[in-house]
């Protein structure tokens, strides 16, 4: 899959533009807060349906605008002819996408045609870091892969977050049995889907981790990742998920609602579910080294890339936000190697990133919003 072009109005600080991208590696370089990675971020609310720094689609607008206009092309491997996805989003709310001139009838529609890895800093703690953005490493791969995990998703989190608010409710008020019992129904067939397809998605993952980890490493040390879920706890797998762990879940949701109603929250179910990363069978969050830590997030992000090949049939592009400079040399030759037959595009406010590899990629120049194309201009002066 390969981003042909993008182009933008009034989206954040870019007035007007639009930016071609070749096949192989591509460099959006310019000083800090020039709009680097607001053009990612458009870029990539094409595969994921929102900002990935958490915007509301309002932020994205820029100042003083009433709406903002993105446009993608992009071509899939062996298709002779491109797609276009556009959004169009507004300050009240409402927003049309359309896929080659024809409307969308939402995000979920639009999701699961252009994919893309995105790489970026926050995600070098992804072993280090909190179980949510665990969680939300799978949800944004399972949900640009599959359309039916995105259902299951949203329907659960719905639910979950009404019975919150009904455990909140029965703190003043005594809630009738029945109306749990509905939702310990509802969110544990639900957690099942999830929790399968997670386990599925962490084993194959495990696979490709354990390959580019030794590659990476020269087989030093051997990682793993260690999917855990409340639904699975015999170590039983899929079938366990589907069979005892689903009945176990929806036991939990029915008889410990006196402290769920003390704690204030739903305390079981998939939003909880987290996955270890192990380095020779040792927790890496507490024994592995700094080092160690990023080189396990850059397989994981790396192996991403994988499964989504192995599922969708041809690489996603890569989207490498400010990732290169946080990087030493050997990770960021390592990452650059196993990305050369794809399609990357990057953006670094690094002159040494810009001066070691001006020769081998396409060169954007971004300052102030505006978008210069060196190729065309043949200009990499820095001022
Ligand atoms: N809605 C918006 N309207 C106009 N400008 C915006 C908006 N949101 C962010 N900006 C501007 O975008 C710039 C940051 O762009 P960003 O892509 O994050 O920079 P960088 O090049 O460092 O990646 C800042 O100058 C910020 O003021
Ligand atoms: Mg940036």
């Amino acid at each position: 899959m390969k981003c042909l072009r993008i182009a933008f109005s009034s989206f954040r600080n870019i007035a007007s533009e639009s930016c071609s991208f070749s096949d192989g590696a591509n460099l959006l370089w310019g000083k800090n807060a020039q709009g680097k990675s607001n053009i990612l971020e458009g870029i990539y609310f094409f595969a994921r349906g929102r900002s990935f720094r958490g915007a509301r689609e309002k932020d994205m607008i820029s100042f003083g605008e009433n709406e903002a206009q993105l446009s993608l092309d992009f071509i899939k491997d062996g298709d002779s002819l491109p797609v276009n996805l556009s959004a169009v989003l507004s300050q009240t709310g409402k927003k049309v996408l359309t896929r080659t001139g024809a409307k969308l009838s939402g995000t979920k529609e639009m999701i699961g045609n252009f994919r893309a890895v995105l790489f970026c800093p926050a995600h070098l703690t992804l072993v280090s870091g909190g179980p949510a953005l665990r969680r939300s490493f799978m949800d944004i791969a399972l949900s640009q892969l599959y359309p039916a995990y995105l259902d299951s998703l949203s329907r659960y989190n719905r639910a979950l977050h009404q019975r919150n608010a009904l455990i909140k409710q029965a703190q003043d008020t005594p809630i009738d049995s029945s109306l749990w019992e509905i939702y310990a129904e509802q969110m544990s067939s639900l957690a099942t889907d999830i929790a399968s397809r997670r386990l599925k998605y962490m084993t194959e993952l495990d696979g490709y981790v354990a390959e580019l980890f030794d590659s990476m490493t020269s087989g030093r040390e051997v990682p793993r990742l260690d999917f855990s879920t409340v639904l699975q706890k015999e170590g039983g797998g899929e079938e366990e998920i589907k069979g005892e762990g689903q009945k176990r879940l929806r036991a939990m949701l029915c008889d410990n609602l006196k402290r769920e109603i003390a704690y204030g929250s739903t305390l079981y179910g998939t939003h909880k579910d987290d996955f270890g990363v192990l380095l020779d069978k040792k927790e890496a969050k507490l024994y592995a080294s700094q080092g160690q830590q990023r080189s396990l997030a850059l397989a994981m992000k790396l192996a991403e890339g994988e499964a989504s090949r192995r599922a969708g049939g041809e690489y996603p592009v890569f989207l490498l936000d400010d990732v290169l400079s946080e990087l030493d040399e050997g990770r960021r030759s390592f990452i650059l190697s196993k990305l050369s037959d794809r399609q990357i595009i990057i953006t670094s406010c690094d002159s040494d990133v810009m001066e070691k590899y001006a020769d081998s990629v396409r060169l954007i120049k971004v300052d102030g919003g505006r978008l210069t194309d060196t190729a065309d201009y043949g200009d990499r002066s820095c001022e």
